[in-house]
């Protein structure tokens, strides 16, 4: 199959680096923002790129669940291949694309695990189904014979924690949060003219002082 001919011209929108907030985090939920009032699909839905000691990339959806004032937060299995890459490597980016919006940002920083609390509220919150899912699926990303047993161990889990029972949190399951280092925001423009600002955090700031520098990057 032959994709060459395929163009779209993006124009909805452009980016000024006069005009944009001091702060990424103010820029990151206007667009949030912009992406949920536009019915944009699953808009918190962003590819989460890790890489391992064996140095190769691995990259898959996982679905953002808070913005904090510092970075992002999604939740996962602990022991996960993902988890394992980021024992070995704590950095990472996070990419959301927007298409109707034109629009995409990538997060760079340093993911580590939130407070097992917070964690535990948040499963505790889930549906019940999908907290026992998250006990079938241990270790996520492990090799399993076949859906009939994943099939059994979900009707034996819910036999043993029936609808309106808790189910206990999980020890190897629970939130990570990628603190921004960096972060670009990308808005497509005609003629490929795109406009791509990136913030990076200045050093030596403590969190509650943060500054960032903006720069324009070549399309
Ligand atoms: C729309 C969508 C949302 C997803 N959300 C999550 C999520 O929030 N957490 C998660 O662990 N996996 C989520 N997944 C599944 C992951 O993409 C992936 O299959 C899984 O986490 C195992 O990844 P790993 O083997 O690289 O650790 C989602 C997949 C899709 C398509």
């Amino acid at each position: 199959m032959d994709f060459s001919d395929q163009r779209l011209s993006y124009e909805k929108g452009e980016l000024d680096q006069q005009s944009v907030p001091e702060s990424p985090f103010e820029l990151l939920n206007a667009w949030m923002n912009e992406a949920i009032e536009q019915n944009v699909q699953e808009p918190y839905a962003m590819s989460l790129a890790t890489c391992g000691a064996d140095n190769k990339p691995s990259v898959r959806i996982v679905l953002l669940r808070e913005m904090t004032d510092t970075g992002i937060v999604f939740y996962t299995n602990y022991e996960s291949a993902k988890g394992q890459d980021i024992v070995e490597n704590p950095n990472a980016e996070a990419l959301f694309f927007w298409h109707e919006l034109e629009r995409q940002v990538r997060i760079s920083g340093s993911i580590a695990k939130i407070d097992a609390d917070k964690s535990a509220s948040y499963f505790q919150k889930r549906p019940h189904d999908s907290q026992v899912g998250a006990w079938v699926s241990q270790p996520q990303s492990g090799e399993v014979d076949n859906r009939d047993v994943m099939e059994q161990t979900f009707e034996q889990l819910q036999a043993k924690y029936p609808d309106n029972t808790t189910v206990p949190t999980p020890e190897f399951w629970g939130g990570y949060e990628l603190t921004v280092e960096k972060i670009e925001f990308w808005q497509g423009r005609a003629s490929r003219m795109h406009d791509r600002i990136v913030y990076t955090q200045d050093s030596g700031n403590s969190e509650s002082t943060a500054s960032w520098t903006t720069k324009r990057l070549l399309p």
